[in-house]
């Protein structure tokens, strides 16, 4: 791998016009469905056995599109383009024409490779062919091929159509060419890329198979509702409900068995699989009593099979450890990586929870090296060289990229890291995938600020460390938007020495909407750098209205509009090394400005806050008025901190959060 950002990876294998998806069970239709709604001109056929399982899938993937038109989330031409040029078929004669065979078929060896002798038969040389596969590894399953170097393991997570993981499995005969353009087709379609080597069950199953084995080896002493009880602590749903909604007891057996066949008996999977079809659990949030001792010993096995596949994988180099984290959060619904979970918990505290899980469970993973080294360098970015430019990449496809404080100081990081470094011209910061730049603050991390003003405004000033910083660096940065920039991730470009952007990209700051002030700088950074613009400022920032990207060129905003990724990426660079030497500060001075009364609508039609606007319009006149840039800055995080604290907020974030409009009639 070259680059970290697989859409910095140059491809030559064009898109695929016809894609073949071998078993209509219960991913293969899922993995049709994402591939047919992100690239909707797509021919696919889906190949199975049984008529009646084609039957099936094609009405579930008819079910899904409908569902989506009636949630407002695809139109009614998308969902007939997306449901178009999809057929199913028994015979192996369909995949003809195929640039690229999906195998999701049985978790079985010797079938799987009937099924690969039979796809290779009728494509051609260059068809790329691929397994779902959650455990075998790639190098047993296309031994026999005649050409194994453009066929690997994409193995998908459920469910597919929604959940942006995929492993990509980087086995000896992979030609590196393959591996590249899956990454960046991956990327490139919304999903998220894991590479991993070719271990037995990867890497992310290593670790939900073991947590679940560990799960059912406490049911001595615990019952299931209680075990999963305290795995939601670390997970949004605990072992054994997951089990019942996937009927996933007889994949724990196969998937244990095969690890304790290859790495030792402690892998083997607890006899009582094969004895119970349906656990005893209550859905995840119910009240499940669990005396704190047991919760104690419960807690610590679980972390101790968390961290011991987590050294392993690192130790191994099945995967990354800022991969791992990700993964686990984005396809195993944990709410922290096992990495993160560490950091906080502490060193002394990890060893110990080792130690004892070490005694109990001899023979599993333990540390091979001291517990620092396994911490990823940074979590949230990616970071690419091109030449002298460092590009940044924001990687939080969970959320579209949100900011928090976390991620700010990854950015910080690495900014200080290249900084004083003569080979490096600039920066350049972008997004991971195609929606989003960045979706603003993480609202989530709101919640807890509600009615708290002084911790709200020092929020916003440590998430403005790396955005001060930025305002002082002589070294230039490019905010390269490759999609929506909102709230705060406007206000990360607005501090960027350039913007380019995407011709399709769009600003918009919907703090508004959310009932609360923008923290990090766009009640007076705008107004200082792009003055003439004020009243589209004033507009955007009182009624949510979106601004264009090339609106925004043409306002000067934005410096230039590319058409796509690689176009996007070559002006920001070309813009970095262009900047160097002449990066100006934004003004010290105040400012005049001028705010015209508005109704309290959004642009949307939503009704809005009154009481919110009139303390942001308050906000961006003394903004205007403070003598210096620094006390324009204050009085937005004392601002935000105000905002906390009305109903507006406290409507607007739990609205977002319960997935619905506010009701701001109810406030001021
Ligand atoms: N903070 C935290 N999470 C965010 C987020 C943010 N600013 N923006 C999006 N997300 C999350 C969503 O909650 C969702 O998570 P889920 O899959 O666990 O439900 C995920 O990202 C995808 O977003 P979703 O809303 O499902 O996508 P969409 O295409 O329907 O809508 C947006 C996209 C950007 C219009 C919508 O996500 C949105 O309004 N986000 C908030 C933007 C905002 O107000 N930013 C300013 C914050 S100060």
């Amino acid at each position: 791998m070259t680059y970290a950002y697989p859409l910095l990876e140059p491809v030559s294998r064009p898109m695929p016009r016809r894609i073949g998806v071998v078993g209509a069970g219960t991913i293969g239709p899922d993995i049709a469905y994402y591939l047919k709604s992100a690239l909707p001109t797509l021919e696919l056929v889906l190949l199975d056995v049984r008529p009646s399982a084609i039957d099936a899938a094609l009405a579930r993937l008819r079910g899904y599109a409908d569902k989506a038109v009636a949630r407002g989330k695809m139109n009614a031409d998308d969902a007939t383009a997306t449901l178009s040029g999809l057929t199913g078929s028994t015979d192996y004669g369909a995949l003809a024409g195929c640039d690229w065979v999906i195998e999701a078929a049985t978790e079985d060896l010797a079938l799987k490779r009937r099924i690969f002798a039979d796809v290779e038969a009728r494509v051609t040389p260059g068809t790329l062919i691929t397994s779902n596969t959650s455990s075998l590894p790639a190098a047993r399953i296309f031994a026999g091929l005649a050409r194994p170097e453009r066929a690997t393991v994409t193995h998908f997570f459920a469910p597919a159509w929604r959940n942006p993981a995929v492993e990509v499995i980087d086995w000896p005969a992979l030609d590196r060419g393959v591996l590249a353009w899956l990454r960046r087709f991956f990327a490139e379609t919304g999903k998220l890329p894991l590479v991993t080597s070719d271990a037995a069950c990867f890497m992310l199953d290593r670790v939900f198979d073991n947590w679940c084995n560990d799960a059912a080896l406490l049911l001595d002493s615990a019952t299931a509702a209680q075990v999963d009880a305290v795995a939601q602590e670390f997970v949004h749903a605990g072992p054994f409900f997951v089990l019942n909604l996937a009927n996933g007891n007889p994949i724990i057996i196969e998937t244990n068995t095969l690890q304790a066949d290859e790495e030792g008996e402690h892998y083997r999977p607890a006899p009582i699989f094969a004895s119970v079809q349906q656990w005893k659990t209550a859905a995840p949030g119910q009240r499940i009593d669990v005396p704190p001792e047991l919760a104690t010993a419960v807690r610590e096995r679980l972390l101790g099979v968390l961290w011991s596949q987590t050294v392993d994988i690192l130790d191994r180099g099945i995967g990354s450890a800022d991969d791992l984290d990700l993964g686990c959060r984005v396809a195993l619904g944990f709410k922290a990586g096992p990495l993160e979970l560490m950091e906080q918990a502490g060193d002394d505290a990890v060893a110990q929870v080792l130690r004892h899980y070490a005694a109990r469970r001899p023979g599993m993973p333990m540390p091979q090296r001291p517990l620092a080294d396994y911490r990823p360098t940074e979590r949230h970015v990616l970071v690419d060289r091109l030449d002298d430019v460092v590009v940044i990449t924001l990687r939080r496809p969970e959320a579209l990229n949100a900011l928090h404080d976390a991620m700010t100081d990854d950015i910080l990081r690495v900014i200080r890291r290249h900084e004083a470094d003569p080979s490096v011209a600039g920066f350049v910061i972008t997004g991971y995938g195609t929606k989003a730049f960045c979706a603003g603050g993480d609202i989530g991390r709101f919640v807890d600020m509600l009615g708290d003003a002084d911790a709200s405004a020092q929020y916003a000033r440590d998430c403005s460390r790396l955005l001060v910083h930025l305002d002082q660096m002589t070294k230039p940065v490019v905010a390269a938007l490759n999609g929506i920039a909102l709230g705060g991730g406007f206000e990360l470009a607005s501090r960027c020495h350039s913007i380019v952007a995407l011709k399709r990209a769009w600003i918009q700051m919907p703090e508004v909407t959310l009932g609360i002030t923008h923290g990090i700088g766009a009640m007076a950074v705008p107004y200082r750098r792009w003055p003439h613009a004020a009243p589209t400022f004033n507009a955007m920032l009182r009624t949510a209205e979106r601004l264009k990207a090339t609106r925004a060129h043409e306002l000067g905003i934005i410096d230039g509009i590319a058409e796509d990724v690689d176009h996007l990426v070559a002006m920001a660079v070309a813009r970095a090394r262009e900047l160097a030497g002449k990066v100006r500060p934004i003004g010290d001075g105040p400012v005049q400005v001028s705010i015209d009364p508005v109704e309290a609508r959004a642009a949307s039609g939503q009704v809005l806050s009154r009481e919110c606007i009139e303390l942001m319009e308050r906000s961006i006149l003394e903004a205007a008025a403070a003598a210096s840039f620094a006390e324009a800055l204050e009085v937005g995080y004392r601002s935000f901190g105000l905002s906390a604290c009305l109903d507006s907020a406290r409507e607007g974030i739990t609205a977002f959060k319960e997935k619905r409009t506010p009701d701001f009639s109810k406030t001021k």
